[in-house]
């Protein structure tokens, strides 16, 4: 099964991903935690995307599309979710192009829709594990000790990116550049529109409605 996750800034893709591979078995792909990776690592790439990443713009398709073409080839016959990616049309285009190499496609895409005044609330309450990664929310997802990580124990962080300047941009490029993805995707795939403003475990529900529907077929 090959899964793309998309929707805006904060609209819970992380979130989700991380139970969808649970439940089927996929490998997780997030382009950001790829990224953010390399970054800690003091890689070239990493480098390169450090500016990008820090003002909310997009990193250049050409450091990102073989960044992501590299990390899909080290995936199981199971398959994969894409999480951040492809984030521009030439990013899809290129996806559909390195897949089609081996005679694969994306079978199925998800959009998260989230209303604008949501995705900013969860942006500004996002507290992340810079050991583990796992996601909390101040209101919505609270670890069982404040700041504290459950799984490790670490103190939680707020993404550099999660200032509200920074945030501002990103919610304008995600209209520019990764809205029109959807539409591509429309065109060549089965997209599952999903009303992600509800309660985490309802949109998890509606994902797995979809993907359950696809695994039937
Ligand atoms: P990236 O890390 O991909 O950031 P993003 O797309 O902005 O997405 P987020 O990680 O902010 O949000 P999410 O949708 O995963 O939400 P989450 O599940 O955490 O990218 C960062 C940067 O890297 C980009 O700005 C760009 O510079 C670069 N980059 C990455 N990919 C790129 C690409 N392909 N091309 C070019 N550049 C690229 O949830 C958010 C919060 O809400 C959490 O606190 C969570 O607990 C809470 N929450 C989640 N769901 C719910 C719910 N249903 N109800 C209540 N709370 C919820």
């Amino acid at each position: 099964m090959r899964v793309v996750l998309l929707g805006a800034p904060g609209a819970g893709k992380g979130t989700q991903c991380k139970r969808i591979v649970e439940r089927y078995g996929l490998l997780h792909l997030s382009s950001g935690d790829i990224l953010r990776q390399q970054r800690a690592a003091g890689t070239e790439l990493g480098k390169k995307a450090q500016s990008y990443m820090d003002s909310g713009a997009l990193v250049p398709d050409e450091v990102i599309v073989g960044m992501m073409v590299d990390a899909i080839s080290k995936a199981s016959a199971d398959g994969f979710v894409l999480d951040g990616f492809p984030r521009t049309v030439n990013q899809a285009d290129e996806l559909d192009k390195s897949l089609a190499l081996n005679g694969e496609k994306i079978d199925i895409v998800i959009n998260l829709n989230v209303d604008e005044q949501i995705v900013v609330e969860r942006i500004t309450g996002r507290r992340s594990c810079p050991e583990c990664g796992a996601v909390y929310h101040i209101k919505n997802m609270k670890p069982k000790v404040e700041g504290k990580c459950d799984k490790d124990g670490a103190e939680l962080i707020q993404r550099p990116d999660d200032t509200a300047e920074v945030i501002a941009n990103r919610i304008e490029n995600y209209h520019l550049q990764t809205a029109p993805v959807v539409g591509y995707y429309k065109n060549n795939n089965t997209v599952y529109d999903i009303d992600a403003n509800k309660d985490a475990d309802e949109v998890l529900a509606l994902i797995f409605d979809s993907l359950d529907a696809l695994v039937k077929a």
